[in-house]
C-alpha cells in the first residue's frame, strides 16, 4: 500500500459504495496503519488507489481512530470557518480552506451497523476533507483560480512524483 499523490487518476474518480465485509474491514485497518505511518490525521481509500467509499481518521478522540464505510454528511452548519489544511496527496503543501464549522454525518461501522455522529472542530474538518476525496474533489479545487496559478510550480512537482508512482 502506498499513498497516491496529485496526478494519479484514481484521486479524481467518484468512489464506489462498499459492502462491509472481511475484505473491506481489512483494507480499512491497513489504511489506519498507513495513516499513522504517514503522520496523517485522515485517509480516504482513493488515496491508496482504491476507488471505494472508505475513510479512516483520527481526530484525537479518546475512543481512538474512526473507520467509516459509505459516510454521508446530511447536515452542515451555516457557520463557516477558515482553516489551514494539508493532504497526504499534496506533500509539503497547506491551503486555507473555508468549511462549515459543524456537521452531522452517518456511516456504517465495522459491523455494518448504521451510526450517526455530530462533529465540530477537528473532526468536522477532517470528515469533510476526506469526504471530498470520495467525490474526486481535492484541496486545490477549493482555492481561487488566481491562487492556483501561483501554486502551479509546486503542483507540477507533485504531479511528476504521482506519475512516477502509477
Ligand atoms: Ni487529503
Amino acid at each position: 500500500m502506498e499513498i497516491k499523490v496529485y496526478g494519479n487518476p484514481t484521486l479524481r474518480l467518484k468512489a464506489q459504495l462498499v459492502e462491509v465485509n472481511s475484505e473491506t474491514v481489512k483494507l480499512a485497518e491497513e489504511m489506519v496503519g498507513m495513516m499513522y505511518t504517514s503522520n496523517g490525521v485522515g485517509l480516504a481509500a482513493p488515496q491508496v488507489g482504491v476507488s471505494a467509499r472508505i475513510i479512516v481518521l483520527d481526530p484525537q478522540l479518546k475512543t481512538g481512530p474512526l473507520i467509516l464505510f459509505n459516510p454521508e454528511i446530511y447536515w452542515a452548519d451555516n457557520d463557516i470557518e477558515a482553516c489551514e489544511e494539508g493532504c497526504l496527496s499534496f506533500p509539503g503543501m497547506t491551503l486555507e480552506i473555508d468549511r462549515p464549522s459543524s456537521i452531522r454525518y452517518c456511516y456504517l461501522d465495522k459491523e455494518g451497523k448504521r451510526r450517526e455522529r455530530d462533529a465540530s472542530g477537528y473532526e468536522a474538518r477532517i470528515v469533510q476533507h476526506e469526504l471530498d476525496h470520495l467525490e474526486g474533489v481535492l484541496i486545490v479545487d477549493h482555492v481561487s483560480q488566481a491562487k492556483r496559478l501561483l501554486l502551479k510550480r509546486k503542483l507540477s512537482e507533485i504531479k511528476k512524483t504521482g506519475k512516477e508512482q502509477e
